[in-house]
């Protein structure tokens, strides 16, 4: 080839991808364009919508398609292997629970939890409910909760009563929750997360676009506690960090418990959904992927693309969910998730076996006379041993959300539970108890709760007599004891 020729083919090059940098440049700036007519068009409200609007119905004027896929999140599917919109009553499918929150409300009734369309007919639907149920716990349920906090401020209302707050709250999960009504930007309306982000020195609102993609849910889908039984404040016990040993560390430091375990006496903490927390140690969270990219994948309509409000499981939509970064097969994606789902679930159930022999065995100590003081230390590790399982256990997703994470923090469950067996089994010992304690038939959730009723029962009629010393052994509780026959 020539010189001259070369020479000729190389500018012809040059201007070809010129041109096509132009070209993409102001491909570019369209789509640009594009994105800033449709904000635009965002603020373009037909019906402009009032702050603090709790009524979904007027913000759907304004946005149908967000509106109707909203509405949606009422529909129930079959479920899927662990999760789902279906009905599941947890207590059914595992009674070992009934027995570790014997004396805590949880052992009357626990289902999973179903589309926010139905959070208010669940919540007053639930056997845990009563007359001193505090309104705190109408918080993660409505957006009349906002609307109710602006007028007369979260302490007000964290301490009513549940029952005199329900007839104003007749709005479920919705809009106001989480939008901002003029601008539709996405907004914190809870003021735990706002002031649990405060006591870092952090301001929740300056957070990214894409960080409130996951924000907006960890106002609800998150561990709390109810500051002191006056109060009611709610509280994201945060300071320490968002992992289990972090909670223990701080719910050591503010010495708060749920409740005494009435089997074995231990003094207990629950925890609530931490979804938020668990998916921060995962590597979706690592690499910056929000909630909202796999609960709320973009969807299309009519060549419209808006965000599916029909926030559910996303293996009902695995194509807008997961196959938009991973190019495996749908079969792939779902093997994938229940292959995580199912080796949790192995060590949950290892875990809680050890944790139910626990609580059994230390009761069996205190039975044969064993002094609070020698039943403290295998008590402090079922505690422990309990949370940590909760931690898994209480969050969403069935360990899918960071598998690694929960296997480690279930891995310690089990390690405190088996320590607490060795402490107790030397204080039985000492006692004549060198059997192991048999577990009783609580194969069901009906036969686990009539197990557990003579020992709640008791435990009542003491509290009810003014909280006196405990009694180590009433009568009733003592007759249930002689079903725990021994090998
Ligand atoms: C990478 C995708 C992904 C991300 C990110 C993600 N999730 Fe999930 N989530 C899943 C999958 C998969 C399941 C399991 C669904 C099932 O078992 O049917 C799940 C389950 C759940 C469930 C239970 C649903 C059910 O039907 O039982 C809740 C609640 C939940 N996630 C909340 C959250 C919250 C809150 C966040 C952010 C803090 C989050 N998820 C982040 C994929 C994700
Ligand atoms: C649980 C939180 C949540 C609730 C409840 C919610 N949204 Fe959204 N909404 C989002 C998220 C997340 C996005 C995506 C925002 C983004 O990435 O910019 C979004 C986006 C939008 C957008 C922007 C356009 C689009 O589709 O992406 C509109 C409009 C909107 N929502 C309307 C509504 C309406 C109307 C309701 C009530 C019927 C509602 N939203 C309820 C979280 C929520
Ligand atoms: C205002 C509190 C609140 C907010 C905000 C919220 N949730 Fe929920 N969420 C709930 C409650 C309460 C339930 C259970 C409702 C029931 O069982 O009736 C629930 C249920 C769910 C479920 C189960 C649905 C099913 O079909 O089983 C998923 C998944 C979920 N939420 C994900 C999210 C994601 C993702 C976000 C953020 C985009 C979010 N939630 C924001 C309170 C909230
Ligand atoms: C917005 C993009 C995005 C979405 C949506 C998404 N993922 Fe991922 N996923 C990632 C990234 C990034 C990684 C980390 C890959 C890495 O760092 O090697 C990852 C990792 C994973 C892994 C771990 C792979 C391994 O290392 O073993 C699994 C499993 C997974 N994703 C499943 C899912 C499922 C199921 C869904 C849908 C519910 C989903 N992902 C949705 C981006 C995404």
């Amino acid at each position: 080839m020539d010189e001259k020729r070369a020479n000729r083919i190389g500018w012809f090059i040059f201007g070809g991808v010129a041109l096509g940098v132009v070209a993409l440049g102001l491909l570019a700036s369209s789509i640009l364009e594009r994105r800033e007519q449709r904000g635009a068009a965002l603020i373009q409200m037909q019906q402009p919508i009032k702050e603090w609007e709790a009524d979904n119905s007027k913000w759907g004027v304004n946005f149908p398609r967000e509106y109707n896929s909203w509405e949606s999140t009422k529909q129930i599917q079959e479920n899927t292997a662990y999760g789902g919109s279906g009905h599941r009553d947890y207590l059914e499918r595992d009674p070992r629970l009934v027995v570790m929150w014997a004396g805590y409300p949880f052992a009357k009734d626990y289902n999973a939890p179903r589309g926010h369309f139905h959070s208010l007919e669940d919540v007053n639907g639930t056997k845990r409910i009563n007359d001193k149920t505090p309104g705190t716990c109408w918080t993660c349920k409505s957006p009349d909760v906002p609307r109710l906090m602006s007028q007369i401020g979260p302490g007000k209302f964290y301490a009513q009563h549940f029952k005199d707050l329900k007839h104003e709250i007749t709005n479920t999960i919705g809009c106001a929750d989480c939008h901002n009504p003029k601008t539709m930007a996405l907004q914190i309306s809870r003021p735990a997360l706002i002031e649990a982000f405060r006591r870092h020195g952090k301001d929740v609102n300056k957070s990214t676009h894409q960080e409130m993609r996951t924000l907006v849910c960890a106002q609800c889908h998150v561990e709390y506690y109810f500051k002191d039984k006056k109060t009611n404040y709610l509280v994201f016990p945060w300071d320490e960090g968002l992992k289990a040993e972090d909670f223990q560390k701080y719910y050591q430091k503010v010495g708060f418990r749920d409740w005494v375990h009435a089997i074995s006496g231990a003094k207990m903490i629950k925890m609530q959904h931490p979804d938020y927390e668990v998916y921060q140690q995962g590597i979706h969270a690592f690499r910056n992927v929000a909630c909202a990219d796999c609960h709320m994948p973009y969807k299309s309509e009519g060549g419209i693309k808006f965000t599916d409000h029909q926030v559910r499981s996303p293996l009902y939509n695995v194509a807008n969910s997961c196959q938009v970064c991973h190019r495996w097969s749908e079969d792939e994606v779902r093997s994938r998730v229940t292959g995580i789902q199912d080796k949790n679930r192995e060590m949950l159930d290892r875990a809680e076996d050890a944790i139910t022999a626990l609580h059994l065995e230390i009761r069996d100590a205190m039975n044969r006379g064993a002094t609070d003081q020698e039943l403290e230390p295998a008590r402090e590790k079922v505690m422990w041993a309990q949370m940590s399982w909760d931690y898994v256990a209480a969050n969403n997703g069935m360990g899918f959300h960071a598998p690694q994470e929960c296997a480690r923090v279930l891995g310690r469950s089990v390690d405190l539970a088996q320590q607490g067996r060795l402490m107790i089994a030397q204080v039985r010992a000492r006692r004549g108890g060198l059997d192991f304690v048999k577990v009783p038939d609580i194969s069901t959730k009906e036969k686990a709760q009539s197990y557990i009723k003579p020992f709640v029962d008791a435990q009542n009629a003491q509290q009810s007599s003014g909280g006196k010393k405990a009694d180590a052994s009433p009568a009733k509780a003592e007759a249930a004891l002689k079903k725990i026959t021994k090998r």
